[in-house]
């Protein structure tokens, strides 16, 4: 009987361009919370339209900014975990083993920037960043201010513009915005060209971003999720492997090299 390590293992292998599509769950064993999944996840203990829509902002974008810099403040304190790192040393291991050139790209939903942190070049953030402020009238880049954000500030003003002078806003899409196109452009272009796609930490609830993995079943390419619960997409997985990011990604790569001394 074919373990899910080996097959996707085995599926890695024979695939030249693969995308690695993350959600919450990816950054969790860092300690970044996760959304809907545990008892102390952010929607739990926080209100979406409060903190998440562009009504929350109008409403209150002191409570609404402050709360933005203290999960940026969160990031920054943490590290990218064994499974970051995994992600970011996929294609070389891969190349390693067969010698052939391997293209992974991620395509996140995170705002944090441990992929990157980790060493992955190619990363399409769906959601946004935390680490990208811009001006709420102009729309251009904002500055933090130069004091590191407070992890525990429940208010904070937020920045001004340094052209125009508009408020600055976090630059994450909220419920209820439309998600930037070009790089859920790039994101379908990338899912319609892959050999297989890696689904980790997602609940899959959150449209269009999960139609990615819809559209790739759709299209027939090998599809494996990596979550401790199958989610919402597990039906349309060739595998459910039920382990953590921290945990299995590692196996996985371990499981890749071993194929070179066998
Ligand atoms: N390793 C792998 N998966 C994990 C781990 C872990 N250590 N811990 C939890 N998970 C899984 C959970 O089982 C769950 O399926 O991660 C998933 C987290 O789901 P959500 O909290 O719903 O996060 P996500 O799917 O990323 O949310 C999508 O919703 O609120 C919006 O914009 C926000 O990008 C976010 C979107």
């Amino acid at each position: 009987m074919t373990t899910p390590i080996q097959t996707i293992a085995s599926a890695l292998l024979a695939a030249r361009r693969i995308v690695v599509f993350t959600g919450a769950g990816m950054s969790a064993e860092s300690g970044i919370a996760t959304f809907r999944d545990k008892p102390d996840s952010l929607w739990a203990k926080f209100n979406t339209r409060e903190m998440a829509s562009p009504a929350g902002w109008r409403e209150n974008k002191q409570r609404v900014w402050a709360w933005y810099e203290g999960r940026r403040a969160d990031v920054i304190a943490t590290q990218p975990h064994a499974g970051h790192i995994a992600v970011a040393q996929l294609a070389d291991t891969l190349q390693r083993v067969h010698g052939n050139p391997v293209q992974v790209s991620v395509i996140t939903q995170n705002v944090d920037n441990l992929h990157e942190r980790a060493g992955s070049e190619s990363v399409i953030h769906l959601h946004g960043s935390l680490f990208e402020p811009r001006c709420m009238a102009c729309s251009r880049p904002g500055e933090f201010a130069s004091a590191p954000p407070d992890p525990q500030a429940s208010t904070l003003e937020p920045p001004h513009c340094t052209h125009c002078g508009g408020y600055i806003r976090p630059g994450v899409v909220w419920f209820g915005e439309a998600m930037p196109e070009q790089p859920f452009r790039q994101a379908e272009e990338l899912v319609d060209t892959c050999d297989a796609m890696l689904v980790i930490g997602t609940s899959g609830v959150v449209r269009p971003a999960a139609d990615l993995p819809i559209n790739a079943y759709q299209l027939g390419k090998f599809l494996a999720e990596i979550n401790p619960t199958p989610s919402g997409l597990a039906g349309y997985m060739k595998v459910q492997w039920p382990t953590s990011a921290a945990q299995g990604l590692p196996e996985l790569l371990a499981q890749i090299e071993q194929v070179q001394t066998s």
